[in-house]
């Protein structure tokens, strides 16, 4: 495993990344409504990034994908490709992820929507994974673990009878997208690499309202939970600084 720390110089530049990525999210959130397609999402955010912030959609070309978001409806738990077939409805959820390079830097994000009037099982589901991703970033500073994230996550998603997805995970990143560490959203707490000053990485738990298992569909993208039932994702890019954590794509809605 190869750790890359990073300067405050290069932080200065994921910060400028993670603005964006968020910035992207922003944009689109009034456009989340029923009878947009996916496909018409992932136009206006790849005409955005490249018109208006003049970067680059990192997952156009990405191992092969071809588009500039992941859009994962409902039962689709990551890497869902955007399409002109899929039309938003009433009650539908969303998970939108993009990541933006900017200068060579990283920034990799995503967030819910709940499509319409939500039922409130799905407004619970999207509203814990959120916690959970919340309380993993609360946990983040120079000498705790990585295990420790992957515990909060896993607790607090167990203990409202949800499972983790455990065959994805978070990761580095920076001037490369997806760089060590792994960032599991499971584990125990105290063990697993000892978070530095300059570590930046994700953290995305992927929670569903079944059981943890997942397929992958024949398009060789679409990850689905194995039984059907619905998943949930949210997002940040984090660096650890002298006393903390800087979430580098925070949106304007959100404090920490
Ligand atoms: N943004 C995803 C992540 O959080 C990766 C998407 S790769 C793609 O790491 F090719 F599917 F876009
Ligand atoms: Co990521
Ligand atoms: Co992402």
């Amino acid at each position: 495993m190869k750790i890359n720390l990073k300067t405050k110089d290069q932080i200065t530049q994921m910060r400028v990344a993670g603005r964006l990525a968020a910035d992207v999210l922003e944009m689109i959130t009034p456009h989340v409504v029923p009878g947009m397609s996916t496909e018409d999402l992932d136009k206006l955010c790849h005409d955005f990034i490249v018109n208006e912030q003049k970067a680059i959609p990192a997952n156009v070309g990405y191992n092969g994908f071809k588009k500039t978001i992941c859009s994962s409806v409902n039962q689709v738990i990551c890497h869902g490709i955007p399409s002109a077939n899929k039309v938003l409805k009433d009650g539908d959820i969303l998970n939108i992820d993009v990541t933006v390079i900017r200068d060579g830097w990283h920034g990799d994000t995503s967030k819910m929507f709940l499509v319409g009037k939500a039922q409130p099982h799905n407004e619970r589901l999207v509203r814990v994974t959120q916690e959970c991703l919340y309380k993993a970033i609360d946990l983040v500073r120079p000498g705790a673990y990585l295990g420790d994230i992957g515990a909060v996550i896993q607790e607090h998603a167990t203990q409202n009878h949800y499972s983790v997805v455990e065959d994805y995970c978070g990761h580095g990143i920076g001037q490369v997208y997806h760089e060590d560490p792994q960032v599991l959203h499971y584990g125990k707490a105290g063990s697993g690499l000892r978070l530095e000053e300059g570590l930046c990485f994700t953290i995305e738990p992927m929670i569903n309202q079944g059981t943890k298992y997942t397929k992958v569909l024949a398009d060789g993208w679409t990850v689905e939970t194995k039984d059907g039932r619905n998943s949930a994702q949210w997002e940040h890019t984090l660096a650890v600084t002298s006393s903390g954590v800087e979430v580098l794509t925070q949106r304007s809605e959100e404090s920490f």
